[in-house]
C-alpha cells in the first residue's frame, strides 16, 4: 500500500544551518506515530515541510502518492500553541468553520452544512457551549481543543498535530487521544509531536526520532529503543 505520508531526501534551512538533513520517512496509511526529539530537533520545521508551508533546500514530500501542492488538501494541521496569534479576534465557531472553507472552494460561501460539520467537531471536543466566545477567551486546553476540532472538520485523510498536549489536564489529554485514536480506526493517519517520551507506547503505535536527521522510525516496539533514544537526545535522555 501507498504510505500515507512519504519524505525524500528532505534537507531544510533558514538561513546557512539546516534544520532537516536528507530525511527519509515514510508513514503508513492508519499509523498514530508520535514524532519525538530535543528541542529544536526540527519537529515543528518537519510538520510545516510537509504541509508545504516552508520551502524545502532539496527533497519531495507525497500525500497518499501525490506531490504536496495537490495533496496538501487532504492534511489537517493542528500548529504549536505558541505560535498562534490568540488575540484575533474571531470566536471559536468562526475558527472551527475555517477548517471547511478548503472542501468549499473559491465560490461557494459556508452554509447549513458546513454549521452542522461546525457544531458537531464543537460537540466533539467538549466545546459544544463555547461556540460564541472570542478565542482569546479560551483556556489553554480549551484553545487546543478548538484547534483540534477545526482539524476535524477538514476531514482530511492525514492529520499533522504539532504538540496537542501541551499544557492541557489529564482529562483532555484522554480526550483528544480518544479522539486520535478514533481517527485511526476510521483508517486515517495520525502524526503528532509529542514531549513526554513515557507515554509514547500507550499511545501511539509507530514514533520518528528526529534529531535534525531522523535517528530511526517505525513501530514503537522496535524504534523506540533506549539506543535510539540516546542517539536522539543524547545522555540527558532516561
Ligand atoms: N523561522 C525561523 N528562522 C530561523 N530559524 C528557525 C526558524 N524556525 C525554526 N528555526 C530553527 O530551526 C531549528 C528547528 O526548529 P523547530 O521549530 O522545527 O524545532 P522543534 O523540534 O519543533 O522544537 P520545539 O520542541 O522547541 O518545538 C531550531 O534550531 C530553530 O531555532
Ligand atoms: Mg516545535
Amino acid at each position: 500500500m501507498i504510505p500515507a505520508i512519504e519524505v525524500h531526501d528532505l534537507t531544510v534551512a533558514y538561513r546557512e544551518k539546516p534544520a532537516l538533513w536528507d530525511v527519509d520517512l515514510a508513514v503508513p496509511t492508519g499509523s498514530l506515530m508520535a514524532i519525538v526529539g530535543p528541542n529544536g530537533a526540527g519537529k515543528t520545521t518537519l510538520l510545516k515541510s510537509i504541509l508545504g508551508l516552508i520551502p524545502a533546500v532539496a527533497g519531495n514530500v507525497f500525500i497518499h502518492g501525490e506531490p504536496f501542492h495537490s495533496g496538501r488538501r487532504r492534511v489537517a494541521y493542528v500548529p504549536q500553541k505558541s505560535s498562534v496569534d490568540w488575540d484575533f479576534p474571531t470566536t471559536v465557531f468562526d475558527l472551527v468553520r475555517m477548517g471547511t472553507y478548503g472542501r468549499l472552494g473559491w465560490f461557494r460561501r459556508p452554509g447549513a452544512a458546513e454549521r452542522d460539520a461546525t457544531a458537531t467537531a464543537l460537540r466533539r471536543v467538549g466545546l459544544g457551549d463555547l461556540g460564541d466566545r472570542q478565542i482569546g477567551q479560551l483556556s489553554g486546553g480549551q484553545q487546543q481543543r478548538a484547534f483540534l476540532a477545526r482539524a476535524l472538520v477538514q476531514d482530511a485523510d492525514v492529520y499533522a498535530l504539532d504538540e496537542p498536549l501541551q499544557g492541557v489536564d489529564a482529562v483532555t489529554e484522554r480526550a483528544v487521544m480518544e479522539i486520535l485514536r478514533d481517527l485511526r480506526n476510521a483508517g486515517k493517519t495520525i502524526i503528532a509531536v509529542h514531549h513526554d517520551l513515557h507515554t509514547v507506547p500507550a499511545y501511539f503505535d509507530s514514533v520518528t526520532l528526529l534529531n535534525v536527521k531522523v535517528i530511526a522510525s517505525g513501530k514503537v516496539g522496535e524504534a523506540f529503543t533506549p539506543e535510539n533514544l540516546k542517539l536522539a537526545y543524547g545522555d540527558a535522555a532516561r
